[in-house]
């Protein structure tokens, strides 16, 4: 793809109105169980990222009949419980969640897979799926390994009948709970899994819409308790809409925070409690929040919410002297949004504190580094941590060359801190934007007031 600059000029407030696509986190897992499910699914507001994109081409060449319609409906007939030996390997592009997922989906069919990914795919590791994967009795075989990152793609799995585990994720992820999870639901026997840190709970929303049954059990105070899912069972097509995506919505939330009169009125946005920690971020960083209407649709929380910046309306907020914290179980839950969370903190009146978010580093690219060298470009000071950042309040930034390093959330999270910054900014690499949000610098520019 070639390399393109977006200017970003500043702003001088957000205003307007604005629908999300879809989450890219749940349209992934629809398009992955109905690819496997009997029946015709319906998916509207399905994301326009790129990445699930590579989820449905990879679903069409393990034999699911995937039709997008030109409103944007997507229909995808599933493979009813048998996926075909696919002609080619499984392309995966830049989509981390793709391989990770779709490694349990096949890994007990009777077939030799092969998938590949773009180079920031390709340097990730993929072991925390072999392990699991291999207790339930999975063939999977991993290039390199020696190396600090552990094997990674291109990867290649041996179908084979697996049998259920017990398994306790030893990191918080959902893409690896979820690996477990799709390969339980084809096992032998029943497989139970537990997580130390509650990790988004779209799979298992997911699966209970297709008609699979999961049982939680001792739920601790977190909410997390046991997992438990039944081999063996059959999935059925659904007819859904996508809620809104939270994690790209963030970049307007964001941006919400840098101007005193702004006003923001987000539509059908996905509310997940999982994800929507977000939320109280921005509400403890003077956001004003208000909820215009909530309803579920297959266990996923969807509403409007308007938000307003009123920096002086709460009189704490002028005493609060220490930075705003993001540690533990936050961190794991706000992993997507840290970039441009970080990105605003030096226009924010307590700067923030970042840490246990070593994830990050290996991301689509190392996030707190490219996050620490665009911010120091744009003439912030900051401390970098192993696992995260400080990052003083109160500063102002200059507009400079931004290096996106092709990281989709890195391209949005600079152009928001562009939005405040002297001059113009030159985001470079910002078409990465479109492996999650091709319309970004559409929304930017129409909602930006100049
Ligand atoms: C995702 C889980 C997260 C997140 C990624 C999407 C998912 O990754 O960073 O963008 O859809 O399950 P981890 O599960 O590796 O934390």
């Amino acid at each position: 793809m070639p390399s393109s600059t977006q200017i970003i000029r500043p702003a001088r407030n957000l205003s307007g109105s604005l629908t999300l696509p879809g989450d890219k986190s749940i349209s992934h897992r629809y398009a992955m169980l109905a690819g496997l499910a009997e029946g015709t699914t319906h998916l509207s507001n399905f994301s326009t990222g790129a990445d699930p994109h590579s989820t449905l081409s990879c679903m069409a060449a393990l034999g699911a009949i995937v039709e997008k319609q030109p409103d944007g409906m997507i229909a995808v007939t599933g493979a009813a419980g048998h996926f075909n030996r696919p002609e080619h390997p499984l392309d995966c592009g830049n989509s981390g969640s793709t391989m990770r997922m779709l490694a349990g989906l096949i890994a007990p069919h009777p077939h030799t897979f092969v998938l590949t990914g773009d180079p920031s795919l390709s340097a990730r590791t993929m072991e925390r799926i072999r392990k699991p994967l291999a207790q339930m009795g999975a063939e999977i075989h991993l290039t390199g390994g020696d190396g600090a990152i552990g094997g990674h793609a291109p990867i290649t799995v041996v179908g084979r009948p697996l049998t259920a585990i017990d398994f306790t994720t030893p990191i918080p992820s959902a893409q690896v709970k979820t690996a477990v999870l799709f390969a339980g639901l084809q096992a032998r026997g029943a497989t139970t899994l537990s997580e130390a840190i509650r990790t988004r709970d779209h799979s298992e929303h997911a699966l209970r819409a297709f008609g699979a049954t999961l049982t939680r059990s001792g739920l601790d105070r977190e909410g997390t308790g046991k997992l438990s899912i039944e081999g063996g069972q059959t999935l059925h097509a659904i007819d859904a809409t996508v809620p809104g995506d939270l994690s790209s919505a963030a970049f307007f939330l964001a941006a919400s925070l840098l101007f005193p009169e702004s006003n923001l009125v987000l539509d059908a946005l996905g509310m997940n409690p999982t994800r929507a920690a977000l939320l109280d971020v921005i509400s403890g960083l003077g956001g004003k929040i208000r909820m215009l209407n909530v309803e579920e649709h297959h266990g996923e929380l969807v509403g409007t919410i308007q938000v307003n910046n009123q920096p002086n309306a709460d009189p704490n907020a002028r005493r609060l002297t220490s930075p705003f914290e993001i540690s533990g179980a936050l961190a794991a839950q706000l992993i997507d949004e840290i970039p441009v969370l970080a990105a605003i903190a030096p226009y924010t009146r307590s700067g923030m504190r970042i840490r246990d978010a070593r994830e990050l580093r290996i991301k689509e690219s190392d996030r707190i580094d490219l996050v620490a060298r665009n911010l120091r470009a744009m003439g912030a000071d900051l401390t970098e941590h192993e696992d995260g950042l400080d990052i003083p309040g109160n500063q102002q930034l200059h507009g400079t060359q931004i290096d996106s390093g092709d990281d989709h959330r890195i391209a949005m999270a600079f152009s928001i801190a562009a939005l405040r910054a002297t001059g113009d900014t030159e985001i470079h690499g910002a078409e990465a934007a479109a492996i999650s949000f091709p319309e970004f610098f559409t929304h930017l520019n129409r909602l930006a007031v100049r």
